[in-house]
């Protein structure tokens, strides 16, 4: 599933990047641009706010001077439902600009449950106007227009594919502009594939290319496949495309058949012409655990190289995808065209010159919070809260008015509601000892239908006025035992931990001493370990 594109657009300030010269990877850029740092550990991205970014499958494009990062929305019911987007100018800190597309408002989305996928976007030269591409239901795929990256969009009609796969199902795509034309790559689903197995596979797609015609509303209905000599089971199972262009070379860029699951086989297709013939690579045997999602051009200001970023949906929860996260890194290309295999080694990390953005995000609490948890950490769910109420602790780092501290909760189908107090203590020694009573500062209850199914927040506001001083400890206590349980995030603070994080448990209905000596506390530390907490200060 997925898609993409780029454009330049001098009439709507959009800088972007046709391929004036196109770099060669193996040379490293020696200049001085600012760089960015892609890290194959840290998945999961956040917002300026401190929640999730909540976009799946997504496509990452440069829009009158911005990054805009499109994906398919998870939190709202845990499935795909409907399009949210990010702006950043410096692919660090992202500004939710919210959903782009009300899923329910919309005849042709509702009628598919809010899966309107794979959001792609193409620009007008002509007029400015923006052409979200989007895959929901029946053939062809939904149009819509809007005047900014943001929207709104409207949707318009449909565009129609080649007639030859109207008796299939139109699924993973991706609409991209390369110099003068603009072409749609979609996979054709095949449901009656009569060699699908009882376990697997259980159906059978194709990749596509067409030209788009009418101003980005449609496509000339002639169609080319994208298929390998092998045109083997592999070729047969490919979905979530992306087109690019590197010189004299067009690439198709997918994985096969997997649905954001743990890992599916990273393709890459070459040929000098859109009508083929491809060569087929496998460039990861699992994605880095990912699946493949976009490819991001990312133009050296002081070269004027592009670096092309491939990246990918990664998992590893096939069953919450909403957990996910994503991963990027620079594909490296053979003088003969070739690509190299992506490094998927858990640690590796990638520098790449870009060109800024503007205006820079500067909207967001997780850019101002007085006290929180790294933005870099690299964070995992951690659902322990069915067997523990987690005692989060930090030490002021200011003096101030402490307004609220939020908390990155996702929500499953709990009964039970995820109880939050905010409190102050005097010493570790007494916090954890028998009688000890702590300074509560606020306090809140949530049920699963205030919360969402990614890693939002829950946010509690303190009683009005609290002052803190700095050096003063702070904590935060979270409960809520269910079949369910409600799911937090937590990292490894050993070497990455300013602001002095500690977190203690207490084990769900403990409460009294333990221990052959009769004096060990039920309140014990969680040592390494810290739940990403957020601090407001006004
Ligand atoms: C969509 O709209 C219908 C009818 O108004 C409503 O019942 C349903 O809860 C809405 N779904 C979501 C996810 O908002
Ligand atoms: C382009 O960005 C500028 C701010 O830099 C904004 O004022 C303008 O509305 C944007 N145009 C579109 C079409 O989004
Ligand atoms: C695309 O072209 C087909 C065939 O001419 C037409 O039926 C369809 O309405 C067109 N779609 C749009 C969005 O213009
Ligand atoms: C759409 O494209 C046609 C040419 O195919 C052109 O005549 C027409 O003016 C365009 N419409 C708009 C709104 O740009
Ligand atoms: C996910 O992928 C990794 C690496 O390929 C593998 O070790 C792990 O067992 C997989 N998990 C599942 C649930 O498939
Ligand atoms: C908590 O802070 C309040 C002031 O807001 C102070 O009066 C109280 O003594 C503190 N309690 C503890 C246990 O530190
Ligand atoms: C959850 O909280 C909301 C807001 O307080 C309330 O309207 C709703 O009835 C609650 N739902 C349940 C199941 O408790
Ligand atoms: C997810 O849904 C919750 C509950 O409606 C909401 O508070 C939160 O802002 C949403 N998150 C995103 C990223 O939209
Ligand atoms: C945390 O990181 C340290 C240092 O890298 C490592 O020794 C330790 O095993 C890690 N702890 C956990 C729980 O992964």
């Amino acid at each position: 599933m997925l898609w993409s594109s780029l454009l330049a657009l001098a009439s709507v300030a959009v800088a972007v990047s046709v391929p004036a010269t196109y770099d060669d990877s193996t040379k490293k850029s020696s200049s001085a641009a600012p760089t960015v740092t892609f890290s194959n550990a840290r998945r999961l991205l956040f917002d300026s706010a401190g929640q999730q970014i909540d976009a799946y499958g997504s496509k990452v494009q440069f829009f009158n001077g911005s990054y805009w990062l499109y994906g398919n929305s998870f939190n709202t019911t845990g499935s795909a439902y409907g399009i949210n987007a990010y702006r950043s100018a410096n692919l660090v800190d992202w500004k939710n600009q919210g959903n782009i597309l009300d899923a329910n408002a919309t005849a042709y989305c509702r009628t598919v449950n809010g899966r309107c996928g794979r959001p792609h976007l193409l620009v007008d030269p002509q007029t400015g106007l923006f052409n979200l591409w989007i895959n929901g239901g029946s053939t062809g795929y939904l149009i819509s227009t809007g005047r900014t990256p943001a929207g709104p969009f409207t949707i318009s009609g449909r565009a129609t594919t080649d007639p030859a796969f109207d008796s299939l199902v139109q699924a993973d795509f991706a609409v991209e502009t390369i110099g003068s034309a603009s072409y749609l790559v979609f996979s054709a689903l095949n449901f009656r594939y009569p060699d699908a197995g009882s376990l697997w596979p259980p159906i059978q797609q194709t990749l596509h290319i067409s030209q788009v015609t009418d101003n980005n509303t449609n496509t000339t209905g002639v169609s080319y496949p994208v298929t390998s000599a092998a045109n083997d089971l592999i070729d047969q199972e490919a979905e979530s495309p992306d087109i690019f262009k590197r010189g004299d070379w067009f690439y198709v860029a997918t994985s096969t058949t997997c649905g954001y699951c743990n890992g599916s086989i990273a393709l890459m297709y070459r040929s000098k012409s859109i009508k083929g013939p491809w060569t087929r690579q496998i460039i990861a045997a699992d994605g880095c655990q990912s699946q493949f999602e976009g490819v991001l051009q990312l133009t050296d200001p002081s070269t004027g190289n592009i670096n092309y970023v491939w990246h990918g949906t990664s998992g590893p929860n096939p069953l919450r995808i909403g957990w996910g996260g994503h991963i990027f890194q620079p594909l490296t290309f053979n003088s003969d065209g070739s690509v190299a295999d992506l490094n998927c080694a858990a640690d590796a990390t990638f520098t790449v010159p870009y060109t800024p953005g503007s205006p820079p995000v500067t909207i967001g609490a997780a850019l101002k919070a007085g006290d929180q948890t790294p933005a870099n950490a690299v964070y995992s769910p951690d659902c322990g809260l069915d067997s523990f109420s987690y005692i989060q602790t930090w030490t002021a780092s200011k003096t101030g008015t402490l307004k609220s501290v939020s908390v990155n909760v996702a929500r499953g189908s709990q009964t039970v509601p995820l109880s939050l107090t905010v409190f102050n203590f005097t010493s570790y020694a007494q916090l954890t000892q028998p009688g000890y009573k702590y300074g509560t500062l606020g306090s809140a209850t949530f049920n699963a239908s205030q919360l969402g199914y990614t890693f939002g927040q829950a946010t509690v506001a303190t009683t009005s006025g609290i002052h803190v001083t700095k050096g003063q400890l702070l904590g935060v206590q979270v409960s809520g035992a269910d079949f369910s349980p409600w799911c937090v995030l937590s990292y490894n603070t050993t070497g990455n931990n300013a602001g002095g994080f500690r977190q203690f448990v207490q084990g769900n209905g403990q409460n009294s001493w333990r221990g052959l000596a009769g004096k060990r506390s039920v309140v014990y530390e969680r040592f390494g370990s810290s739940i990403k907490v957020l601090a407001n200060y006004a």
